[in-house]
C-alpha cells in the first residue's frame, strides 16, 4: 500500500506510519470488529446500513465507539477520496484497544480504529457473475455468535482454504446438515420458484447484500422464506447463489466436498443480479445529486 492513505483513530495519514502495539487486544484476542464497504463510481454502497451494523457489533461486544457514526462516515469518505478510489473497497476496523494482556476486558477502553481503501477491478466480479462459481461443502466449526462481524475469523479462513484447495471460490458451511452461510457470504437457494435463506440468527452474519436482495425479491413478488434448509435441500435446489459486498449476487454452478452437485444459472438468480445492479446505479446517482 505504498503511497496510499490509511485511517488511524480520526486521522487520514500516509500508510506505513501507523504504530502497531503488540498489546492491542485486536492482535491478542481478535477482540474487535470490522466492516467492508464497496465503492462504485466513487460512491460507497449501502453506507448507512454498514455503519449501523458496525455500531450493532460494537454494542454486542461492549466496544466503546470513539466518535459518532457520522464521523466514521465522513472519515471513510475522506479515505476514498484521498486514495482516488473509483471502484473498490474500504475496510474499517475497530479493536477494543491496548491493555496489559488479560482475558478480562475493561469497559470503555480507548478503541483503536484503523482503515484502508483499495481499488478493485469490476472485471473479475463480472466474470464470476456471468459464469458462476464452484463451492465446497464443509462443516461449520465456528462459534455461536456469527451475527457479530468480529475479527475472529479462523473458522471462516479455514473453510476458505479447504475450498480453494479443491479449486472452489467459496465454502458452503453446514451445522449438522443445516446450511448456514459461506465463509464470507450468505447462501440462497431457489426451489419451486421460492427463495430460501437461513434466518438472521446468531448462526449467520446478517449480510447487507442479503438484506438488499430480500427487499428486491419482495418488490418483484418472488416468494421468500427466511428459514434454514438442509444439505439435502441444497443438493436438490433448482438454483443456488451467494451474496456479499464483494461478490454481489453470484451464482453457484458446482458443489464439491462432502456432497457433489452441478447447477444451472437460473432465471431468479439472473433477475436478482440485474436488479441489484440497478440498486447500485440508483445509489450512485442519488449520491451524486
Ligand atoms: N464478508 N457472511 C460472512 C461470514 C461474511 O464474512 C460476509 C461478508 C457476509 C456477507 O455480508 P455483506 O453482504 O454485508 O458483505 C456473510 C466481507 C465481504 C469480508 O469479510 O470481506
Amino acid at each position: 500500500m505504498e503511497n496510499s492513505y490509511v485511517l488511524y483513530h480520526d486521522q487520514i495519514i500516509k500508510s506505513g506510519s501507523i504504530p502497531v502495539d503488540p498489546e492491542d487486544r485486536g492482535y491478542l484476542f481478535g477482540d474487535g470488529i470490522y466492516e467492508v464497504v464497496f465503492v462504485y463510481d466513487k460512491k460507497p454502497f449501502a453506507f448507512n446500513e454498514h455503519f449501523e451494523r458496525f455500531e450493532q457489533s460494537a454494542n454486542k461486544l461492549e466496544l466503546a465507539m470513539p466518535y459518532d457514526i457520522s464521523t466514521f462516515k465522513h472519515l471513510t469518505e475522506e479515505l476514498i477520496t484521498k486514495n482516488n478510489i473509483v471502484n473498490g473497497i474500504v475496510y474499517i476496523q475497530m479493536t477494543r484497544g491496548v491493555a496489559p494482556r488479560n482475558h478480562l476486558y475493561e469497559r470503555n477502553m480507548q478503541s483503536v480504529v484503523t482503515g484502508f481503501a483499495k481499488s478493485v477491478s469490476l472485471d473479475s466480479i463480472e466474470k464470476s457473475q456471468s459464469n458462476g462459481i464452484q463451492t465446497y461443502l464443509t462443516e461449520d466449526i465456528r462459534w455461536l455468535r456469527c451475527d457479530i462481524k468480529s475479527l475472529n475469523l479462523l473458522g471462516n479462513v479455514m473453510a476458505k482454504r479447504k475450498a480453494a484447495d479443491s479449486d472452489c471460490q467459496e465454502a458452503i458451511q453446514h451445522r449438522d446438515g443445516t446450511v448456514t452461510e459461506g465463509s464470507s457470504s450468505n447462501i440462497f437457494i431457489v426451489k419451486d420458484g421460492k427463495l430460501k435463506t437461513h434466518p438472521a440468527s446468531n448462526l449467520i452474519l446478517n449480510g447487507i447484500t442479503r438484506q438488499v436482495v430480500l427487499k428486491i425479491a419482495e418488490s418483484l413478488q418472488i416468494p421468500v422464506v427466511e428459514e434454514s434448509f438442509t444439505v439435502e435441500e441444497l443438493i436438490h435446489a433448482e438454483e443456488v447463489f451467494i451474496t456479499s459486498t464483494t461478490m454481489e449476487v453470484t451464482p453457484v454452478v458446482q458443489l464439491k466436498g462432502e456432497k457433489e452437485q452441478t447447477y444451472k444459472i437460473g432465471p431468479v438468480t439472473a433477475e436478482l443480479q440485474k436488479q441489484f445492479k440497478t440498486q447500485i446505479q440508483l445509489n450512485t446517482s442519488a449520491m451524486k445529486s
